[in-house]
């Protein structure tokens, strides 16, 4: 029988929360979410969770609150806690996951580059000194390779006598948006130890933990540099594909060819794939940028000068097309914005997350600004004091936020009485490309994922083997729960006896797929009669019926594409 293990995970952050919330609710494990900011853990602990993830409201209350979790209403224990007694938890814990913030250092050497490691150094300092007993020391967040070796060091040197540690790096893949889909079904689990007998037997413990509900095939043991580099590297390359197609973007506008094409067509060699292949504004998010940097900045202290000019080219191709995308809406509103209202719909950096770190509504907007533009903006989650608080930060001397900015509760206000709407976040709500119909609507892929254990054409699951009723069930709640995240509808769980009359029974489950296309979009009609003419929309995510919005009168510029004059209206 595993033993019980308790978890303390320091970082109550994007990572570190939902990454506790996830193993407390596959696991029988305590887990605590340490942080020393009590603004964050008291947001934890609330009802309104500090972060937004499809799914997160419900793994977080039922883990943390010890609420009915499954749908057969099985109550559980609580087993996650959030809290600022930073050291009372890592003494206690066996396992300690550092997730904290790693950014780009913005002085010394390095600056502009470099990963500022200081807050991964002070967790480290604070597991030494409070540490009595031996603990896994697993590096959550992303880090430059070796960092383990200074995380080591720092331990050892402060350790309490006799207390030994094992460091292992874990890095996390989750992406923004569908953070706990990830987490329950990732692709993969990269598990980086020292080949020692310690470090070996270490990341078996982890290893473990992470089998309880991931497939043992995808949990990968390996050493503990490339366990580093391969989350830098994986990163690196995600933010390579948006800057290959987004420079080709600019070859498309100026030859009318279709950057959506080129993409379907560059995507279905199986070599290149689909993903990661739509063009935008920019890539935006906490970890592209810093992550690519830290790459450069490792480079170059490698002395590969060659290799560190060759991923700087990602960052900077980034950042000429925030700067082409705002040029062009300057060039097509008659090289003027002084005193024009544009109404900017999305400010977050992709779908589906309230996260407005380096999204590129940011520096879009603060150039909006300095135009002399009146500028509202419309997001559905993003919360108004962090777009205030970002565009504080980024604005230069000459923008005045408090006259010229409007933060907006809905579309239709922030479109009123404007010349252009640009969209910068593809959120589902704004396109207005017809809905599909109801038979063609399907589950959440990621629920189909689990196909070997879910056949929707037979509307039910059938748990492997003939066991006990008991384990049954209680395997079926563990599934359910999950495939309630994942957006697909279960009815009641019932018994059958075993159909080869073998002992023990069988648990069936009617499934159906949910409809996940939301069926609230805004009224374009609507939009266009509050605005001013000529009036233009700026498609920053090509997510928008063109056609539709031609017809309604619009001006229609699109990135990737050559501009859609009336000349070609095609109605
Ligand atoms: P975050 O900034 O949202 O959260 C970090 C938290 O750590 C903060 O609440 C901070 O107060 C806390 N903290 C810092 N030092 C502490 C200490 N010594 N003791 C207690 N608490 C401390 O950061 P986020 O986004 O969760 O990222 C964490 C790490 O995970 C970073 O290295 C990031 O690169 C990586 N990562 C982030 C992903 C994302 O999508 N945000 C995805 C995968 C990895």
């Amino acid at each position: 029988l595993t033993p019980f293990k308790r978890i303390c995970i320091i970082g109550a952050g994007y990572v570190g929360a939902p990454t506790g919330a996830v193993i407390a609710y596959e696991t029988n494990f305590d887990v605590a979410v340490v942080d020393y900011n009590a603004q964050r853990i008291a947001a934890w602990n609330s009802a309104d969770l500090p972060i937004y993830e499809s799914g997160l409201d419900h793994i977080v209350k039922s883990t943390r609150d010890g609420i009915s979790k499954h749908a057969d209403g099985v109550t559980t224990r609580s087993n996650l806690v959030f809290t600022t007694d930073v050291e009372g938890s890592i003494d206690a814990a066996d396992i300690i996951f550092i997730a904290v913030n790693t950014p780009t250092k913005t002085q010394g050497r390095g600056k502009g580059y470099a990963a500022d490691l200081r807050f991964v150094e002070e967790a480290t300092r604070t597991i030494a000194k409070v540490a009595k007993a031996d603990k896994i020391v697993v590096e959550k967040s992303t880090v430059p390779v070796k960092t383990a070796e200074s995380v080591r060091m720092i331990l050892m040197a402060n350790a309490h006598p006799g207390v030994r540690f094992e460091v292992l790096s874990n890095p996390e893949y989750l992406a923004e948006g569908q953070a706990v889909a990830d987490l329950l079904d990732p692709d993969r689990i990269l598990i980086g130890s020292l080949p020692t007998p310690e470090g070996l037997k270490a990341a078996d413990t982890l290893v473990e933990v992470y089998s309880q509900w991931v497939e043992r095939s995808k949990i990968i043991t390996m050493n503990l540099w490339s366990s580093e580099l391969a989350k830098l590297a994986a990163n690196a390359m995600l933010a390579q594909r948006i800057s290959n197609v987004n420079a080709l973007s600019a070859i498309c506008e100026k030859t009318g060819a279709s950057v959506d094409e080129v993409a379907y067509a560059c995507g279905l060699d199986h070599r290149i794939g689909k993903g990661m292949l739509k063009a935008g504004p920019g890539f935006g998010g906490s970890c592209f940028r810093k992550d690519i940097l830290s790459l450069v900045y490792l480079s170059e202290t490698l002395g590969l000068p060659e290799v560190a000019n060759y991923w700087r080219g990602v960052v900077d191709i980034n950042e000429y097309q925030k700067d082409r995308f705002t040029k062009r809406v300057i060039s097509c509103l008659f090289n003027t914005l002084t005193n024009k209202k544009i109404a900017v719909l999305g400010f977050t950096f992709k779908k589906n997350t309230a996260d407005i770190r380096e999204s590129p509504a940011i520096t879009m907007v603060t150039n909006f600004l300095s135009e002399g533009a009146q500028v509202a903006v419309y997001d559905p989650r993003a919360r108004k004091q962090q777009i205030l608080v970002d565009l504080h930060q980024a604005r230069d001397d000459t923008v005045a936020l408090e006259n010229n900015l409007m933060i907006c509760g809905d579309a239709y206000r922030a479109c009123d009485g404007a010349d252009a709407v640009v969209v910068l976040t593809e959120w589902d709500e704004f396109s207005n490309v017809d809905l599909p119909t109801p038979e063609v609507q399907t589950a959440d892929p990621v629920a189909l994922r689990r196909s070997t254990v879910l056949d929707p054409n037979a509307n039910n699951f059938v748990p492997e083997g003939t066991k006990h009723k008991e384990e049954e069930l209680c395997a079926v709640s563990a599934f359910l729960s999950a495939l309630k995240v994942r957006n697909v509808k279960v009815g009641s769980p019932h018994i059958t006896s075993d159909e080869e009359g073998l002992e023990g029974s069988r648990v069936r489950v009617p499934v159906t797929p949910a409809q996940t296309v939301p069926q609230w979009r805004i009224d374009w009609v609507r939009i266009a009669r509050g605005m001013r003419k000529p009036m233009f929309v700026f498609d920053g995510r090509n997510i928008l019926d063109h056609g539709k919005l031609q017809r309604l009168g619009f001006r229609v510029e699109v990135i990737g594409k050559a501009s859609l004059t009336e000349a070609n209206v095609q109605c």
